[in-house]
């Protein structure tokens, strides 16, 4: 990637990976990403915030060179995962004299991870600031974003927030800086990633609320010379508001359980709720993800395959249970041929949602007169519900 001022004294850095097309071996990546890195030159010494995957350890050399690093005094990173640390020790032999500065919680990972040398490292408490001649950084602790040890770094004079995963998006482009609005990959990489922290990115918000900040620099995608275009954004996603939506995530292997959200979705729309049914077997994760950050109910809808759930089904539930939406109300629904124990496997599955367990549907075999009559019961119920919660 071609390195570029984000503003003066502050160069972007970081690599663009066009061809990943999956992360953590779970989340896929439709649009690639990008691991970004800054060089923020001061009038008497040099910081490097955060690396690159260890991938890219030949580009971001280059990129280092290009950018006329020269020495670097210190190594400042906001986030010990190793598509930001990967070539953190490609950079201590680089700048052998360069200083890593981090949390101390974010020290102890580097250590287990990727055995960086102690005396190498030193930490910062929350508010410290450290001067570079001309310019400033100054670190916020920033836990959960999405790992415990978490830091964002203000560079004070020029209002540059490099703010490690937070406002990131799994999205690799030439363009430097986002466009004027939000877009898929920035809302579906805040489902999947930082949806289960909600609490504390609300916290970690409104700290941010009384500074001024002129640029957001993220470690992944576009960074933001808007930045309330994407403040706001988060606030709405971190918010416990909800749209007046049913996710029905389904698998139905000859037909009977596709018939029951076929049923009960007809209900829904006309009592004017908003469906969407995902097909498991076709769908990836992410927009499963992405859908459960505004569904107010969640309606899992499965077959059992011998004892249990089909394992798609068992997947979405384990998912659902991680990323903890913020749904108000979920069911089970689905068929059985001859027994199992689908709807105990799965409510087990998910101790973490907090939403209200209503009723389920579980019939035999294809949908009869009863089991329509129980799945129309069963959206007059989710129908009322939304309206209880004012959820319109
Ligand atoms: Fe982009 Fe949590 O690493």
């Amino acid at each position: 990637m071609a390195v570029r001022d984000i503003t003066e004294g502050v160069l972007s850095v970081g690599v663009i990976d066009w061809n990943r097309e999956i992360f953590d071996e779970l989340v896929p990546l439709p649009w690639g990403t990008s691991y970004n890195s800054y060089l923020v030159k001061g009038s008497e010494k040099t910081a490097l915030i955060d690396t690159v995957d260890e991938a890219f350890d030949n580009e971001f050399v280059a990129n280092l060179i290009n950018a006329g690093a020269g020495m670097v005094d210190y190594i400042v990173v906001n986030h010990a995962e190793q598509d930001h640390s990967g070539a953190l020790p490609l950079a201590l032999e680089l700048f052998p004299m360069a200083t890593v500065v981090t949390t101390p919680r974010c020290r102890d990972l580097l250590i287990s991870l990727l055995q960086i040398p102690e005396q190498r490292i030193t930490v910062v408490e929350d508010g410290e600031e450290l001067s570079l001649g001309n310019k400033t950084l100054r670190f916020i602790h920033a836990p959960w974003v999405h790992w415990p040890e978490t830091m964002l770094t203000y560079l004070v004079e020029d209002r540059v927030l490099f703010s490690c995963d937070l406002f990131g998006s799994h999205l690799a482009t030439s363009d430097l800086f986002a466009g004027e609005g939000i877009c898929a990959p920035e809302k579906r990489y805040f489902a999947e990633i930082m949806m289960p922290f909600r609490k504390q990115i609300s916290e970690h918000l409104a700290r941010l609320e009384g500074m001024e900040i002129d640029f957001i620099a993220p470690s992944h995608g576009p960074a933001y010379d808007k930045p309330e275009i994407i403040m706001n954004a988060y606030r709405e996603w971190a918010s416990d508001d909800l749209k007046n939506l049913v996710l029905i995530p389904y698998v139905s292997m000859h037909g009977s359980t596709a018939e029951m959200v076929k049923v009960l979705s007809d209900a829904l729309i006309r009592h004017g709720v908003g469906v969407l049914p995902i097909d498991l077997a076709r769908q990836d994760t992410g927009r499963l993800a992405e859908a459960l950050l505004d569904a107010a109910t969640i309606v899992l809808a499965t077959p059992t395959v011998l004892k249990g759930p089909h394992p798609l089904a068992a997947n979405a539930a384990f998912l659902v249970n991680m990323l903890k939406p913020k749904a108000r109300c979920a069911a089970i629904i689905g068929s059985y041929g001859w027994g199992g124990r689908t709807l105990k496997v799965l409510t087990e599955m998910m101790p973490d949602l907090e939403a209200e367990m209503l009723d389920p549907v579980y019939i035999k075999g294809m949908p009869n007169e009863e089991a329509r009559a129980a799945l129309e019961c069963l959206a007059d119920d989710i129908f009322k519900r939304h309206q209880d919660y004012n959820i319109v």
